[in-house]
């Protein structure tokens, strides 16, 4: 039997007794060699490859769809050759003909092969299928988005809060942190981080995904970024594309500023940070003139304003409203310095 705890992982096997401890393993979970569906067989790796093998996406089956977002559908499906499932994303096909939609999913898989990290999602293939359509296959990542967590927090969901103490999010904040960190040594730097963008594997194991609106330093931008959109218009759905509100843009993107750096997503990282605190969301608007005025003429709420019934650690709540302020200049200066700050209140209550 295999008996993994929160911070340890003890192994019986037939007369003898060993135990190893993983403290890395954050997530509790329990598993046992009597359920064996999950269990790899020996009758899949022994098993031979055709002469005929297929390659590209024929080699793939038993699609199952997973999620659609605003410009791509997700499925999960089963790679015949490895003998695994993985996760195959396509453009919508109102959007397969958009040379800009096309070039941003290219630079989607692109920068994410490009930034392979443990804390990123790894990329197996980018092609077209038989009719032509663009699609890339990635790592799939079986847990959920901390979207999904911090929904099932406000909910009061029993399981999910003994899962997800606050000092298990602030660790996956920070592994978001350290793939930020790396990206932007690599010039990339994210620009569109929400929780949604964020998955936690089943042992807490943490990836940044959807790198789609990435900036890559001395590259040329992608024209018709949604910034430019916010800038000029109040429509939510530029060029056949549905952005949604954009509820977790920054004060940078939603002027319209044409020099963005680093910092944006440390403003990001500080919205994320206060819905982990508060498990509400920190804009509310619904229209992007609500947007605009609630990022650029109000002061932001604090964490503890909104939520005074919660406990919120006070240099956590500072480490957010420091993110948090509107002129980048007046933020933490890198993500590292905001990761730091992290790590350093983990030290502090341990
Ligand atoms: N590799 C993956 N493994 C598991 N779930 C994933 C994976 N990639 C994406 N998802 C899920 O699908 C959702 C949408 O994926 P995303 O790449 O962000 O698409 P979009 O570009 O449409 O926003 C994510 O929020 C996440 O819940
Ligand atoms: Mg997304």
């Amino acid at each position: 039997m295999v008996y993994i705890s929160k911070r340890s992982v003890t192994l019986f096997f037939i007369g003898t007794k060993s135990r190893i401890k993983y403290a890395q393993i954050k997530g509790t979970c329990v598993m046992s060699v009597e359920s064996k569906q999950d269990f790899f067989r020996l009758s899949e790796t022994d098993r031979i490859l055709e002469v005929h093998w297929r390659s590209g996406s024929l080699k793939y089956r038993d699609f199952e769809l997973m999620d659609e977002g605003g410009i791509a559908k997700l499925y999960t499906c089963f790679d015949e050759n490895l003998r695994r499932r993985v996760v195959y994303k396509t453009l919508h096909d109102h959007l397969k003909n958009s040379e800009i939609e096309t070039q941003r999913f290219l630079r989607e898989a692109r920068v994410t092969a490009n930034i392979a990290h443990p804390n990123t999602v790894p990329i197996y293939e980018l092609g077209r299928d038989r009719s032509g359509s663009l699609f890339f296959t990635m790592k799939h990542v079986k847990g959920r988005d901390l979207r999904a967590i911090i929904r099932a927090l406000r909910n009061g969901d029993k399981k999910t809060s003994e899962l997800f103490s606050l000092s298990i999010l602030i660790d996956i904040l920070i592994q978001v942190c350290h793939a930020l960190v790396y990206a932007q040594q690599r010039g990339v730097i994210h620009r569109d981080l929400k929780p949604a963008n964020i998955l936690t594997g089943e042992f807490s194991e943490t990836y940044v995904i959807d790198w789609g609106l990435a900036k890559v330093w001395g590259e040329p931008e992608l024209v018709d970024l949604p910034n430019s959109n916010y800038q000029s218009s109040s429509s939510l759905t530029p060029s056949g594309r549905s952005y949604g509100t954009p509820l977790y843009t920054t004060p940078e993107l939603i002027r319209g500023d044409s020099m963005v750096d680093g910092r944006v997503d440390v403003f990001c990282l500080g919205s994320v940070l206060f819905e982990i605190l508060t498990h509400k969301q920190l804009l509310q608007g619904e229209t992007i003139d609500e947007i605009k005025d609630e990022l650029l003429n109000r002061p932001l709420p604090k964490p503890s304003q909104v939520t005074p019934e919660k406990e919120i650690p006070e240099p956590l709540e500072d480490i957010c409203c420091h993110s948090l302020a509107i002129e980048p200049r007046d933020r933490f200066d890198s993500v590292q310095a905001l990761s730091s700050a992290l790590q350093a209140y983990q030290a502090s209550t341990k």
